[in-house]
């Protein structure tokens, strides 16, 4: 068999994996299943690509895949579960600045001018560079080395249309150069290179530090249309294959975010979301009623139904294994319990399922928040550990309010809620949370993970 059909063979099976993966990346009981059949994908992709005959010198994809291996295995290890959205966010970039230098090299060894391979080069380097840059604002800022409160200033998006339609612009003058061939055309190809990483960079700084997810997902798919145009400025057909998975499904998820914010994809990248804290207007009143581990106990213990509402808390207390501990117990002792999971809980998606995986919370145990709404009423605790702004009642009764409209899980319609955080301090988005004062709310101050386990050594001594 010649070697272009058996890899255009093997290309296929991959896809066929790739879309197997996707798929069941959608639960999480085959999410891990799913990772893992896509990597085989993509391990049989690079193994037949490495066959073709194009390949001029192994050496420096040798030195290629040792660096990436290593840095890859460490980051893996090292990186934090609460660092997980900047390792995404680097990846992300990573996938832009390499679409952008296959976009390079392949102006490079164009020796005649093709008007398809110019464009689709274009389109590589406009695109990856746009990620590449963007994607390092959204890693400094998740990462705070720069801030994460929104950079405006008057004229801002009149400078980034105008940088778009000029780079635009120096696509065409590009390709007219190219097609004449006079001799500036590699200024204005390195011009374009330069633009669209200011373009990256200024496309992201007017976004606040909430939105960042958003922005990532989005880059995400950026990183896949930027290697589809690689893909076809090369002619290699699993990376436009691979490349168009990745930008459609960045695309999806993103609006799924924007969904569970009740927010406009242009709101996230133009509404400068968080450049002010705002209280909302909502009304506050009644007290705040701190209670100690020892009552939370005796509430729990007379409970018949328990639903856990995990936050991005959890995540910075590491508290899910103490929780799934305090569920067998409550389960023990003849509660009902279950995990009420928002879709934008925690700092990326399936933040929350991936923790409560993690602590081998059995999945038919996590319900969604549109299912626990509808039981909510009669469920006798609910015990939000670590979150804030999923819960806030402020997004169905604050009209002014700048998450009204969110929607939220309905906690503050159980019997009793109980709430796990350190002090008083707003969520991500800044505004108080009057569900911490209502009559059926009682405070837990305290790291989540010491709270849980005070809990815990309280139903010990019973
Ligand atoms: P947040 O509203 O950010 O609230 C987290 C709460 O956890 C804080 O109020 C904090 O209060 C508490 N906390 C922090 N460390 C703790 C610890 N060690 N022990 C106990 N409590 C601790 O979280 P959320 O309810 O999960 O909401 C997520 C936010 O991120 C939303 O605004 C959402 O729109 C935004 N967002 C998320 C995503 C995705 S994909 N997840 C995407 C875009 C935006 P204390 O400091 O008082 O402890």
């Amino acid at each position: 068999m010649n070697i272009y059909l058996l890899t255009n063979l093997v290309y296929i099976v991959a896809a066929v994996l790739f879309i197997f993966g996707l798929k069941m990346l959608t639960s999480p009981a085959t999410a891990r299943k799913g990772n893992l059949i896509s990597a085989i994908g993509m391990l049989l992709a690079v193994v037949v690509t490495l066959l073709s005959k194009g390949i001029v010198d192994y050496k420096w994809i040798a030195a290629g895949i040792i660096a990436g291996s290593i840095i890859g295995a460490f980051s893996a290890r090292v990186v934090a579960m609460t660092q997980m959205p900047q390792m995404v966010a680097l990846f992300n970039g990573f996938g832009g600045i390499t679409s952008l230098f296959v976009g390079w090299a392949t102006y490079h060894v164009m020796t005649t001018f093709n008007l398809f391979t110019t464009t689709t080069i274009f389109l590589a380097v406009l695109i990856g560079g746009v990620t590449f840059s963007g994607s390092l604002v959204a890693w400094g800022k998740l990462a705070t080395y720069i801030s994460g409160r929104p950079i405006l200033f008057r004229g801002q998006t009149f400078l980034n249309g105008t940088l778009f339609i000029g780079t635009l612009v120096a696509g065409a003058l590009l390709l007219m150069n190219l097609q004449n061939g006079y001799s500036y055309s590699y200024a204005i190809f390195i011009g374009i290179i330069i633009l669209s990483l200011v373009l990256g960079i200024l496309a992201v700084i007017p976004i606040g530090g909430a939105d960042m997810p958003v922005v990532i997902s989005l880059l995400n798919s950026y990183s896949g249309i930027a290697g589809c145009a690689a893909g076809l400025a090369i002619q290699n057909n699993i990376l436009i294959v691979a490349g168009a998975l990745v930008g459609a499904s960045g695309i999806i998820l993103t609006n799924v975010m924007c969904k569970a914010m009740n927010r406009s994809i242009t709101n996230v990248l133009f509404g400068g979301f968080g450049a002010t804290i705002t209280k909302g207007n909502m009304e506050i009143d009644g007290e705040v009623k701190p209670v100690s581990p020892e009552d939370t106990y005796f509430i729990l213990e007379a409970a018949s139904s328990v639903v856990f509402v995990p936050g991005y808390g959890m995540a910075v207390a590491q508290a899910q294994h103490t929780l799934r501990e305090l569920g067998d117990i409550l389960e023990e002792n003849g509660s009902e319990v279950r995990y009420a999971i928002h879709p934008v809980a925690g700092r990326m998606p399936g933040h929350m399922n991936v923790l409560l995986a993690e602590a081998n919370v059995p999945y038919d145990k996590l319900v969604e928040m549109d299912d626990i709404n509808k039981t909510i009423a009669s469920v006798d605790v609910c015990v939000v550990i670590g979150a804030n702004d999923v819960v806030n009642p402020a997004a169905r009764e604050s009209k002014g309010s700048p998450i009204y409209g969110m929607p939220i899980i309905n906690v503050d319609q159980a019997k009793t809620v109980i709430v796990l955080k350190r002090s008083m301090a707003p969520g991500f988005a800044g505004i108080d949370n009057n569900l911490f004062y209502k009559e059926n709310t009682r405070m837990l101050f305290g790291d989540a993970k010491s709270s849980v386990e005070a809990i815990i050594s309280e139903f010990k001594k019973s």
